[in-house]
């Protein structure tokens, strides 16, 4: 059977995925959809009109879904669901700020997710995201590996662009690594991260790594400063667009992930940002790895931070 992905939203962020998962052309169908009239179905035109052109086969639906879970039943069959819904951030806006309307929001698409697409692996994306996957997860109640969270890739990608422009070096030279929370406690790791192969530490002083860990923290509000409506879409569609795709594809490539963690690090029983093994069955394993003693603190201090705010989200 051909391979289905469904991405809920089809604001900038939902309908870019959904034109990267397209222009992969490795899923038979792709449904975009949205709560606004007319929308989703227009761009999945727009969409299938660039086949010719692009070169991809898979097919685009739009679907306008309704309050009472109307057009759902589209998504039957879904392998892999990403959801974009809710709103994004305003200028000045923290993610947090998000939390209860998102909430709300979030809960009722997946409850949709989970009656009309039962078996897939569900990838969240919707801001304040560590929340919005436990959220999802509560929701749907599928097995926790079935649902996970966009953040890492695209903060680890942030970085690595800082790094490479700071040095002037291609970004493919350059790898970094982000963990923890998407927010405030999001943790870079300067001891995992190179330029060339070669330590980050040897490659450009301490202070400078500092500042373009603060740069990509504060990644996400810098654009949504300069767009002044709405948050960023490009990188973090890629990112979304690349974990769909190894679920389809049950790569098992290793990418950092809002994840279920269980034991690793010594911290259980929440959804942080690690990274994972990636697969059909959405997280294969999460992949502990050896970390400062600075930066497992700093690990560690984020995971009690989005538990306490977890922890709000059932009654949500
Ligand atoms: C960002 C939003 C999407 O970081 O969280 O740009």
């Amino acid at each position: 059977m051909g391979k289905k992905v469904t991405v809920v939203g089809a604001g900038f962020y939902g309908s870019t995925t959904a034109q990267r998962l397209a222009e992969y052309d490795v899923f038979d169908t792709v449904v975009i959809t949205d709560i606004v009239e007319g929308k989703p179905a227009g761009l999945a035109l727009d969409l299938n009109q660039s086949r010719a052109i692009e070169g991809f086969e898979t097919k685009v639906v739009g679907v306008t879904t309704g309050p009472n879970g109307e057009g759902y039943e589209n998504i039957e069959g879904s392998d892999v669901v990403v959801i974009t819904a809710g709103l994004p951030r305003k200028p000045g806006m923290s993610r947090m700020d998000l939390l209860e309307t998102n909430a709300k929001i979030v809960r009722q698409v997946a409850e949709n997710v989970a009656k009309y697409a039962p078996n897939a692996v569900v990838i969240v994306v919707s801001n304040p995201l560590d929340e919005m996957t436990a959220l999802a997860q509560l929701a749907t109640q599928f097995p926790k590996n079935r649902v996970l969270g966009q953040a890492g890739m695209l903060d680890t990608a942030r970085f690595s662009n800082f790094v490479a422009e700071a040095l002037n070096v291609p970004v493919a030279s350059v790898r970094t690594l982000t963990l923890g929370s998407h927010g405030d406690t999001m943790v870079p790791v300067p001891s995992k991260s190179t330029v060339n192969g070669k330590p980050l530490r040897d490659a450009m002083p301490a202070e400078q790594i500092e500042e373009l860990v603060v740069k990509t923290r504060n990644g996400g509000a810098e654009v949504v400063a300069l767009l002044k409506t709405g948050s960023a879409y490009y990188a973090p569609s890629a990112a979304a667009a690349r974990m769909a795709k190894a679920v389809a594809e049950d790569s098992g490539e290793v990418m950092p992930v809002c994840a279920w963690v269980d034991g690793e690090y010594g911290i259980s029983g929440v959804y942080l940002g690690v990274e994972a093994a990636i697969g059909a069955e959405g997280v294969k394993r999460v992949v502990e790895t050896d970390l400062d003693a600075d930066e497992r603190a700093s690990l560690l201090e984020a995971a009690e931070a989005v538990r306490a705010k977890q922890g709000d989200i059932s009654s949500m």
